[in-house]
């Protein structure tokens, strides 16, 4: 392994350190380039720049391989709850049973049960308001709201799924439901989302596991849009609670986790639209048309994504156990079946991406579309704050890229 590489620029030859991940990824630290050369790179999108050192999640997108602090998600799936992977990724190591019940214990004393301004606020957004922008915003007020002593990181995993019940309770004009320190962290999510006036949600184990499943899949995703996001935020020593608003809002985003309520609406049209999934596949390959298939695709991932593999499953056992009859689960695999075999989806390596299936899994529990990003922002809390915080404990500087300037050249106003 070369611990540093040459650039013969104009002739002079310029010498970079070479980095090294532990599963051999590299990369050249250019951090002395511009004071070396006076040049500076130019990489739109970040597609080759690696924005810090990290040991929270890794990705092999070429191998489909997804770790969350070295366990590789499959045994993660099989072996652990959503809780305990918050804790893996907040803490490093896996909890033992003591720790476990003290994180449960922590996150069930942030109840917001007697918090009645937040109520109040949630009361009073406008009605079209989306659920993602209502939840942007309430997690930035969070902070002025909590207890005195509180753990912020616990007090935003305790009361993020408080407001997302809260908004889709408040929306659609249905009294709102208290945490209940007796259910686990999942189940309160179920409950605070449908429980009737006079009766606690009645809980399926089948739901129950394919949520926690779900919850388990979008934790963490090393550099994603909205995780760079709210590092972003951290460089500038912005709040916990900030930042994860901001982070929010990136993930709203269609391309990014937005693409999971978009998945559904463009099936939803495909049917409507007379079901021809040809027509849709060509739509997507033409160059003049602005239709993407969504849920395909991925920055990362040029062979296959190991979520959508898993979350695939997921839907089918769901939707069989709980006999949930919907055409648009069938139409799903049909459309899949057709665009992995299309020379176009083969060539520009376009696979379906976790978003493909969440959404089904979301139908059939009863979360409505204009609610699916709000779950994906409760799975990928853990993995937010754990890169919040891995930024503030590296002293990572304050991140501000440098451009390339093609405007006005200096002129005089006339
Ligand atoms: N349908 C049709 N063509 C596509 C699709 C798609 N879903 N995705 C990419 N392409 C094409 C592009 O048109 C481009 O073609 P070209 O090289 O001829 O110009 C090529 O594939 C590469 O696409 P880029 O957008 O440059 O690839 P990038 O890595 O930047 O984009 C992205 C990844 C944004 C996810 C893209 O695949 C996409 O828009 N997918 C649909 C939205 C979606 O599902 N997003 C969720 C991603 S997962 C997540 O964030 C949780």
């Amino acid at each position: 392994m070369c611990s540093i590489v040459n650039f013969n620029m104009n002739g002079v030859v310029k010498t970079f350190p070479v980095v090294y991940g532990t599963l051999h990824e590299k990369a050249i630290n250019i951090s002395t380039l511009r004071e070396q050369t006076g040049y500076i790179t130019l990489d739109p999108g970040f597609k080759n720049t690696g924005i810090a050192k990290s040991s929270i999640s890794f990705v092999d997108g070429e191998r489909g391989i997804l770790l969350y602090r070295g366990y590789p998600i499959e045994q993660i799936i099989q072996k652990c709850t959503f809780l305990e992977t918050s804790y893996l990724l907040l803490n490093g190591e896996l909890p033992n049973d003591n720790q476990l019940d003290h994180f449960s214990e922590m996150i069930n004393q942030c109840n917001l049960n007697n918090n009645t301004k937040i109520l109040q606020i949630c009361k009073n957004y406008p009605i079209n308001s989306h659920p993602m922008g209502i939840l942007s915003s309430l997690s930035c007020i969070l902070e002025f709201m909590q207890e005195e002593n509180n753990n912020n990181y616990i007090h935003l995993l305790a009361t993020l799924p408080i407001l997302a019940a809260l908004i889709y309770r408040t929306k659609n004009g249905l009294f709102p439901v208290k945490y209940d320190n007796n259910l686990c962290y999942t189940s309160n999510i179920l409950n605070m989302f449908f429980a009737k006036k006079t009766n606690n949600y009645q809980q399926n184990p089948i739901i129950v596991d394919a949520l926690d499943k779900l919850l388990i899949l979008h934790a963490d995703h090393e550099q994603n849009c909205s995780t760079t996001t709210v590092r972003l935020l951290s460089s500038a020593h912005v709040s916990i609670y900030a930042s994860i608003s901001a982070g929010i809002s990136a993930l709203w985003g269609r391309l990014h986790g937005g693409a999971n309520q978009a998945v559904i609406e463009m099936l939803e049209n495909i049917l409507q639209n007379g079901g021809n999934i040809h027509k849709w596949i060509e739509k997507a390959k033409n160059k003049k048309d602005p239709f993407r298939l969504m849920g395909f695709g991925h920055r990362i991932y040029k062979n296959f994504d190991p979520r959508a593999i898993i979350i695939k499953q997921v839907a089918e056992n769901i939707i069989n156990k709980l006999k949930f009859n919907n055409p648009i689960l069938k139409l799903a695999k049909e459309l899949e079946e057709v665009a992995i075999h299309d020379s176009y989806f083969i060539e520009k390596k376009l696979y379906p991406n976790i978003d493909f299936y969440s959404g089904i899994i979301y139908k059939a529990i009863g979360i409505p579309k204009d609610m699916f990003t709000v779950m994906f922002a409760l799975g990928r809390l853990p993995g937010w704050i754990a890169h919040w915080k891995e930024m503030r404990l590296n002293n990572e500087p304050l991140v501000r890229p440098r451009q390339i300037y093609v405007g006005y050249r200096k002129r005089n106003i006339v």
